[in-house]
């Protein structure tokens, strides 16, 4: 069937707190999930500066498309649609994932084409369906912005601006946006009250019945490639073939990259295609062609009612202040004419 076995070393660390009687502070539960830790940002200034390209629409043919047009940070880092709209109202083939805890996957979109953050935040701008840029356009852009050149000079210490220097700062600021302190993350780490009764049937039903063997680690996801479909195939109208789009490897067809389950509450529609539209529909199809078993109602409503305790805090964003375009500044270009 699949191979997907937790990673060692998940499980290794904390141990229970129910039976020890003591005072004191309550230590780590031994759980094969391990709670999200608040980011420590290493260079704010790096990140200030990604902030803005992420929100900075001029880096879009059209002048209105942001990073943050598809993965919005007032909803769950996604846009909520079945599948992504792009330069002139262009329909994307594929759902558009999360930004929160992207740094936990492996490797980023769902066939895992770019190996990280930074060889991801390449792709959009120049993707002719999303942000219909091109890499040289967007550092032509920005050196024409004198706010962006003498931000990029302080940052990285020279004038001349690159694509290098760009994905970087965009992949530093992805990297600050993590969701810790969930009410699960409480519970695990010793709050008992954290979670309802509820709630943590639908956890142990989430490890008993084998959910746990892919959405596994502190994402609860994003650490392996599996088979959509495992039991029974999945139906969609979509032509995405998945994972086999990247290694050519006939084992790899319709194999995705394990969605991160954290804030999965805020991030619907669901599934590459988005055709599931809520929680309860996922964990029914889940249930059935992943793990051929068929949950009741009950059952069903207890592992939704314990996928949202995986909301985190969301990262405080303020608006960042974008430098003005200057007299030299390539113009947008919505429309065709
Ligand atoms: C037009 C909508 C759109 C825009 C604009 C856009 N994205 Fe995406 N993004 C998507 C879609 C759709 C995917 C999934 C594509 C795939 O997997 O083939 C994606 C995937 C990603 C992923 C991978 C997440 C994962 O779990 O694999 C990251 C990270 C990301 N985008 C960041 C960005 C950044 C940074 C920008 C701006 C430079 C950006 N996106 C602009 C729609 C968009
Ligand atoms: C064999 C591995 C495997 C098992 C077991 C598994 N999943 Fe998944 N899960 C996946 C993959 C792969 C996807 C993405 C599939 C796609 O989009 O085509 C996914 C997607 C999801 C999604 C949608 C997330 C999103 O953002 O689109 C939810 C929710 C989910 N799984 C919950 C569960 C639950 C609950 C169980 C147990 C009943 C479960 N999964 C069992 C591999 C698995």
């Amino acid at each position: 069937m699949f191979s997907c076995t937790p990673a060692s070393d998940d499980t290794q660390q904390g141990g229970k707190t129910e039976n020890s009687g003591n005072e004191g502070p309550a230590s780590l539960r031994n759980e094969p999930i391990k709670p999200i830790e608040p980011v420590v940002v290493a260079d704010p200034a790096l990140v200030e500066l990604g902030k803005k390209l992420y929100f900075d629409p001029r880096l879009s043919m059209s002048g209105f498309i942001s990073c943050n047009s598809c993965h919005n940070l007032s909803m769950g880092g996604s846009d909520n649609l079945k599948t992504s709209i792009g330069h002139r109202w262009t329909r994307g083939p594929v759902n558009a994932p999360t930004v929160l805890n992207s740094s936990m996957n492996i490797a980023q979109f769902w066939d895992g084409r770019a190996k990280d953050l930074k060889e991801q935040a390449g792709g959009p701008m120049a993707n002719p369906d999303e942000m219909a840029f091109s890499h040289e356009l967007a550092i032509q852009l920005l050196q024409s912005i004198p706010g962006y050149v003498e931000e990029f000079s302080t940052v990285f210490g020279t004038d001349q601006i690159d694509i290098d220097q760009l994905t970087q700062a965009i992949a530093a600021f992805e990297e600050t946006l993590v969701t810790p302190n969930s009410r699960f993350d409480q519970w695990l780490k010793g709050d008992d009250t954290a979670i309802t009764a509820e709630e943590l049937e639908g956890y142990e039903l989430f490890k008993s019945s084998g959910c746990i063997a892919c959405h596994y680690g502190s994402a609860l996801g994003g650490n392996s490639y599996q088979k959509m479909g495992v039991v029974e195939p999945y139906k969609t109208d979509s032509q995405v073939e998945g994972r086999i789009s990247v290694t050519g490897n006939e084992a790899d067809r319709f194999k995705f990259k394990v969605p991160i389950l954290r804030n999965v509450e805020l991030t619907y529609p669901y599934f590459h295609d988005g055709e599931a539209a809520t929680l309860k529909e996922a964990v029914e199809i889940m249930g059935r062609i992943q793990l051929g078993r068929v949950f009741s109602e009950d059952e069903n409503a207890k592992i939704v009612a314990f996928m949202k305790t995986l909301t985190g805090d969301q990262p405080r964003i303020e608006l960042p202040l974008l430098p003005p375009s200057s007299d030299d500044t390539p113009r947008p270009a919505p429309f065709d004419e």
